[in-house]
């Protein structure tokens, strides 16, 4: 693929596959690779959970949105996006500016699978399990599918194939 100017952001639930497939993606497509989580623990020193104890939700998002301002100046990178950044319209709105924005889809039950014994993601924290995050889903999904350009179901799929599945509709 020839070079990209636009950004991509991938966008979807907690262990929709985000991180896995920009690392993946960025390599095919011989870009940087940047993952918001990382960079806000980077920026902040303390792990996101610490942030969410000591700070609250709310003061997360802001340092989220504050990020997101600061990838416009980026070029054709492949960003992994934390699992709430979209939620907020101004975020979507700036991603869009400059990029093109991929939802990942899995269902609650491959998610609870992927993200069971994690511990440093706070909205999951005390309720992990399927019946929480599938009714977390429902309130999230029409916001990711709203302010997504394309969507990649993931379920069942090897990280190559969705892969291929990102580039062709990217090309489009
Ligand atoms: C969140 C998702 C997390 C992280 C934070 C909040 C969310 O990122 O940003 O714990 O609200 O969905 P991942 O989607 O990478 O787990």
């Amino acid at each position: 693929m020839g070079e990209i100017e636009r950004n991509i952001f991938l966008i979807g639930f907690m262990g929709a596959g985000k991180s896995t497939i920009a690392r993946e993606l960025a390599k095919e497509l011989k870009t940087e690779r940047i993952e918001m989580d990382q960079m806000i623990v980077e920026q902040q020193k303390m792990p996101i959970s610490e942030i969410f104890d000591q700070f609250g939700e709310e003061h997360f998002r802001d340092i989220e949105t504050e990020l997101v301002k600061e990838l416009k100046n980026k070029k054709g990178v492949v960003v992994s996006c934390g699992g709430g950044a979209v939620l907020r319209d101004e975020n979507a709105r700036l991603m869009k500016e400059n990029g093109r924005i991929v939802l990942l889809t899995a269902t609650p039950e491959t998610i609870y699978e992927r993200v069971k014994n994690s511990t440093d993601r706070p909205i999951l924290n005390g309720n992990m399990n399927v019946e929480y995050i599938s009714s977390l889903m429902d309130k999230r999904k029409d916001r990711y599918f709203a302010v997504a350009d394309y969507v990649v179901a993931t379920d069942g799929k090897s990280i190559k194939e969705i892969c291929t599945e990102i580039i062709a509709k990217l090309q489009e």
